[in-house]
């Protein structure tokens, strides 16, 4: 199977809400995260990507129902692991759910999970996610001790953080890949499907191909930049044409 790509639409709702956080329902509100979820897929996109975050600073919860009710492709919800957001995601059942530390003042999300240290919250989350049918994935830095965590606790999926990747350069990148290398092996010994996001453009991808056994990427900020020039759909195309030349086969996760 090839490599596939979740668009994160969070930023087309950021700059809705720059100019419209407090006139939501006015008639000449844009641009739309369906709209750009849309396009997306048109451009072969295999899924969306949206993190409803606690204090609605992009997408907000008419977006996710939406999004639910039309996408033709797997939606998948980024959440904290809070009692409100389990809710929302009982109710809106997106095909997968990948659970993230959220932190009021950060700007975008910073760091991987400490699943090991918070076992505990997070199983009864998983399993309550898992048992309505939504497969949840948790997002980690490529640490060993978090990969076997998250697989103890019976996730799907992990995601691992390529933002530390993506920041760094030349011997620190090596040490950075050599990282996310180890952690995507133990990931898919252990039965996890293996997927990657954060920070990745299509410039530093053909490094991160070095990572075996990877499944699915989710990609944001650098496919919204693009569009800015190019249109989301050419933005989304030329990503996919990067995506094309991943190395490894990848086989599902073996569990759920
Ligand atoms: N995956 C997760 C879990 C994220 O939190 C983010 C950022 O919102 C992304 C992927 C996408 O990152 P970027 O916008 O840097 O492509």
């Amino acid at each position: 199977m090839s490599l596939r790509l979740g668009v994160n639409i969070d930023h087309v709702a950021t700059l809705r809400q720059a100019r419209y956080r407090e006139m939501p329902d006015a008639p000449q509100v844009e641009p739309s995260p369906l709209e750009a979820a849309l396009e997306a897929e048109a451009a072969g996109a295999h899924g969306i990507t949206a993190h409803l975050r606690a204090d609605r600073r992009h997408i907000v919860d008419a977006d996710i129902q939406r999004l639910r009710a039309e996408i033709a492709t797997p939606l998948n919800l980024e959440m904290g692991c809070t009692e409100e957001m389990i809710g929302i995601a009982l109710r809106v059942r997106p095909a997968s759910a990948c659970l993230v530390p959220e932190h009021r003042q950060e700007v975008t999300t910073e760091g991987g999970l400490a699943v090991a240290s918070q076992k505990g919250t997070l199983g009864p989350c998983i399993e309550r996610l898992q048992a309505a049918g939504t497969r949840v994935s948790l997002f980690i830095d490529p640490d060993l001790e978090q990969v076997r965590a998250a697989a103890e606790l019976g996730a799907a999926m992990i995601e691992l953080h390529t933002g530390a990747f993506a920041n760094a350069f030349g011997a620190e990148r090596t040490a950075e890949i050599a990282r996310l290398v180890e952690a995507a092996q133990l990931g898919q010994q252990l039965g996890l499907q293996v997927n990657a996001g954060h920070g990745l453009t299509c410039r530093n991808l053909p490094e991160l191909f070095a990572v075996p056994h990877l499944q699915e990427l989710n990609i944001g900020h650098s496919i919204v930049s693009r569009a800015v020039f190019v249109g989301l759909r050419a933005a989304v195309a030329e990503m996919l044409a990067v995506m094309v030349h991943y190395p490894h086969v990848s086989h599902p996760g073996n569990r759920h």
